[in-house]
């Protein structure tokens, strides 16, 4: 395991992201309610380059078993990531897909010292 530095923490604002590339993959590092993630730039579906994605929300149901009423609510806006391939959604805090539970994207520890962003790889 290698400490990488990627950027200084002033180049990566709240809900962006950077790419980078460490030991010859491509890695996606967010800025997110004042953490940082990293993950492989590969999607698991297809491996296409999930980092690239779009930032989003997703909708989440709600069944009333009283009335059997079905709604659909907006959540977690800007915390979803969407694969611009095919659009597999993947929660960007936990790279949980979010319809395959049993499926996460591979991830880095990132840390911050001395005002640089090091992803250990
Ligand atoms: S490769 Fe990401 S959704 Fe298909």
């Amino acid at each position: 395991m290698t400490d990488h530095i990627v950027a200084e923490v002033s180049e990566i604002e709240d809900g962006e992201r950077i790419l980078v590339e460490l030991k010859g993959r491509e890695v996606g590092v967010f800025y997110l309610d004042g953490e940082y993630y990293a993950f492989a730039n590969w999607c698991a579906h297809q491996g296409g380059p999930w980092c690239e994605g779009t930032l989003t929300g997703t909708f989440e149901g709600e069944f009333n078993r009283e009335t059997l009423e079905t709604r659909l609510n907006w959540v977690k806006e800007g915390k979803i990531l969407n694969c611009p391939w095919h659009g597999w959604e993947y929660d960007i805090k936990t790279g949980t897909c979010l319809s395959r539970r049993s499926v996460k994207l591979p991830s880095y520890p990132v840390r911050v010292e001395d005002g640089k962003i090091i992803v250990t790889l």
